[in-house]
């Protein structure tokens, strides 16, 4: 009998609590350091957070807890699409002639598309609870604003998006996605907000930025009492929803009697990464694992985990949230509009922003024709077609199973396969057409938003 290829869970496998990562690494010797209020420059009390999000989210935010119940209106709606399969990837493995094992754990299966529905249906809850009516958002590739409309129609709240505009104009169908579920979609920079306008006056064809949408988003909502703000990433709670995706993944390698050397995931804020690899990583840090090896994979136009600098920095551009101890490109660089829009972030998860700095995961940036180059093989070999932020994962997965090969070395590969990319033909035809830049990261400009970082000590 050929050797089996997919490795799937039960309904009801699916993990019924999240695992939070936090007190793990405080036991480990790296304890979180605290968001700091940008005026004071004191750490943020849960009050400060109240007019954005509901309680239940800020304790989150702040839990030592490990293990978090995923509520059961939660687990309605996560059965859906989950649990979420796994796969061996034995027909890239024989294109690239390696002795390593490759298995991707995919979250393109999900009604929008990727994994941000598992944080995305966790917030709508939590809000609709609270006696909110409306949240507000931004989205980059458009994968998170779909989620979140997706999410916020089940639980009967209205949305509003922030889509950066070089998405907004290269994916038309992803906010007729938005709107199929009754979302507000608007091209941020908009003239409908003071941040918006702002940026406007100083760029009038800017293409936007997530920490412009969300400076946007995060006004509407600080501003209007029945509207609530949702982020798709970077936040503990958002990386804390996404462990069911580390979870399930555990228990599947267990079924196929592998244990991954490495795990290989993209990271825009760190929500697909860390939700895959923390469950992991809570066994590297307790030293049940100690030679496990992480490797966190960014675009060379957005490279926060490889080239940025470990400080305090606002979470978007207007500096209107607290200030996070991560990795950064200072808070108003705008990188060059990639494709995967997702990645296009200027800071990082401060908990994976730690991580990596602490020496637990590696980090490595790629050009786009690299990553492309690496996602038409997957496609032709697998058959599925990545997002572009994905496609990073599996260039170095493929890479890493090219070195497997060069060593003679049987390797377990994991992939964080976050999402498909049926709506980014546009990107795969300027790949294919041979229209993507070679160059795509100025560092004189990354030199002169590092400038701008506010003064904060930071460790
Ligand atoms: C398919 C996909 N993968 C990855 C990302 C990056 O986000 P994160 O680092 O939060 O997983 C995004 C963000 O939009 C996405 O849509």
């Amino acid at each position: 009998m050929s050797e089996r290829t997919r490795f799937d869970l039960a309904q009801d496998q699916i993990p019924a609590a999240w695992q939070n990562l936090l007190p793990v690494m405080a036991q480990a010797g790296i304890p979180l350091l605290p968001p700091l209020h940008p005026g004071t420059k004191e750490p943020v009390t849960p009050d400060l957070l109240a007019p954005l999000f509901p309680e239940p989210l800020i304790m989150q935010e702040v839990s030592t807890e490990e293990w978090i119940d995923v509520p059961g209106e939660v687990l309605d709606v996560y059965r859906i699409w989950r649990p979420s399969p796994l796969f061996r990837a034995d027909r890239l493995e024989r294109a690239l002639d390696t002795p390593a094992r490759i298995y991707f754990k995919y979250e393109g299966g999900s009604p929008a598309g990727s994994h941000k529905p598992n944080t995305a249906v966790a917030q709508a809850f939590y809000n609709k609870q609270a006696g909110v009516r409306r949240l507000s958002t931004e989205t980059g590739a458009g994968q998170w604003g779909s989620s979140l409309s997706m999410a916020c129609s089940f639980f009967d709240l209205d949305c509003l998006v922030f889509m950066v505009k070089a998405s907004y104009e290269q994916k038309p169908y992803r906010r007729i996605f938005m709107e199929t579920f009754g979302a507000e979609v608007r091209p941020s920079p908009t003239s409908t907000t003071e941040a918006g306008k702002k940026i406007l006056e100083q760029t009038p064809d800017s293409t936007g930025s997530l920490g412009i949408a969300i400076s946007e988003a995060i006004e509407i909502a600080a501003t209007n009492g029945d509207t609530n703000y949702s982020i798709g990433s970077c936040l503990n709670h958002v990386l804390l929803h996404q462990t069911v995706v580390g979870l399930e993944a555990k228990a599947q390698m267990e079924l196929a009697g592998d244990v991954p050397d490495v795990v290989v995931g993209c990271v825009g804020g760190g929500s697909n990464y860390g939700g895959l690899a923390y469950p992991f990583m809570a066994d590297r840090l307790r030293g049940v694992t100690p030679d496990m090896r992480f490797l966190a994979t960014e675009p060379a136009a957005c490279p926060t985990l490889t080239k940025g600098r470990f400080a305090y920095d606002f979470g978007d551009t207007a500096g209107m949230t607290p200030l996070l101890p991560m990795y950064t490109l200072g808070h108003d660089f705008v990188p060059a509009p990639v494709h995967a829009g997702g990645l296009r972030y200027h800071g990082d998860s401060p908990s994976l922003s730690l991580l990596v700095k602490h020496g637990h995961m590696e980090a490595e940036a790629y050009t786009q024709n690299d990553v492309f180059e690496a996602a038409v093989l997957f496609a032709k070999t697998q058959g599925i077609i990545p997002a572009p932020e994905t496609a990073h994962a599996i260039r170095g997965a493929v890479k890493e199973a090219i070195a497997a090969r060069e060593a003679g070395e049987e390797r377990v590969i994991l992939i964080g396969f976050s999402g498909h990319g049926h709506f980014d033909m546009q990107a795969y035809d300027d790949y294919l057409n041979g229209r993507l830049p070679e160059v795509e990261f100025d560092p004189a400009a990354e030199e002169a938003a590092l400038a701008r970082l506010p003064e904060v000590p930071v460790g």
